[in-house]
């Protein structure tokens, strides 16, 4: 099949990567909006226009189905998504809290960007959660905010979470895996939902031919460099102008 994945940045490599893991043998087709990352602070009209754009390259691509990798689009403009294409579109959240409810987890944190937190997507689905807006993450992460101040915000944002003991935490984010090992370090032994593994192992994808393209929109080769080691490949990333 010709699978079309598609995130702000780099944290949709962490999607694409655990679909390359279940689903070796497809066509995929990615495309990371970095020139117009954050997404996390945007508004719904802001977000709809700019998925647009790549839903429409993707379909004019000639891929059969789509999988949104960024939890902010998932989170705040799925359904206006679905209304506007035909083509079948999943989204990155929904398996990850009927994950949860299989589990019985009722006592889990959320991290996300503060536009999924506003949205309210977790805990209008789940008992008790608790919501932690992450703002600084995605630009700590994509190298728009010095990483001397990584340590700084893994504290601020996760010191509730420690005194609490909140031992079960979503990355509602999809660059948060990113940083996972930094969570981990700071909160000591917690299980962590990690929501690229979850959609990848829980559907079903045809195999068939196989093919990676990967797409930024201000493509350098530090980005290649970047996606290159989450992947473990040596592909080379390409531009696109949306
Ligand atoms: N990976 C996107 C998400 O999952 C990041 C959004 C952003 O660019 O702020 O929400």
């Amino acid at each position: 099949m010709k699978v079309g994945i598609f995130d702000s940045g780099m944290g949709g490599i962490t999607v694409l990567k655990e679909f390359l893991k279940y689903h070796p043998d497809e066509q995929y087709i990615y495309v990371g909006d970095n020139k117009n990352l954050p997404y996390g602070t945007k508004s719904k009209s802001e977000l709809l226009d700019l998925s647009s754009k790549i839903i429409e390259f993707l379909i004019n691509e000639g891929v059969d189905i789509i999988f949104i990798a960024c939890g902010t689009v998932s989170s705040n403009i799925y359904p206006e998504l679905k209304e506007k294409y035909s083509i079948p579109i999943f989204n990155i959240i929904d398996t990850t809290v009927l994950q949860l409810k299989k589990d019985e987890i009722d006592n889990v944190a959320i991290l996300a960007t503060p536009a999924t937190i506003k949205s309210h997507i977790f805990s209008n689905k789940l008992n008790n959660v608790k919501e932690v807006s992450c703002e600084a993450f995605v630009p700590l992460i994509e190298g728009i905010m010095d990483v001397k101040f990584k340590k700084l915000y893994i504290e601020q944002y996760l010191k509730d979470i420690k005194k609490q003991g909140i031992k079960n935490i979503v990355l509602g984010c999809t660059h948060y895996p990113l940083i996972e090992e930094d969570i981990i370090n700071y909160l000591g032994n917690v299980n962590i939902y990690n929501m690229g593994t979850i959609l990848a192992s829980s559907i079903y994808l045809k195999p068939g031919k196989k093919s990676l393209d990967i797409y930024f929109t201000s493509n350098d080769n530090i980005l290649n460099k970047k996606a290159n080691v989450i992947l473990d490949n040596n592909i080379k990333t390409k531009q696109i102008d949306l």
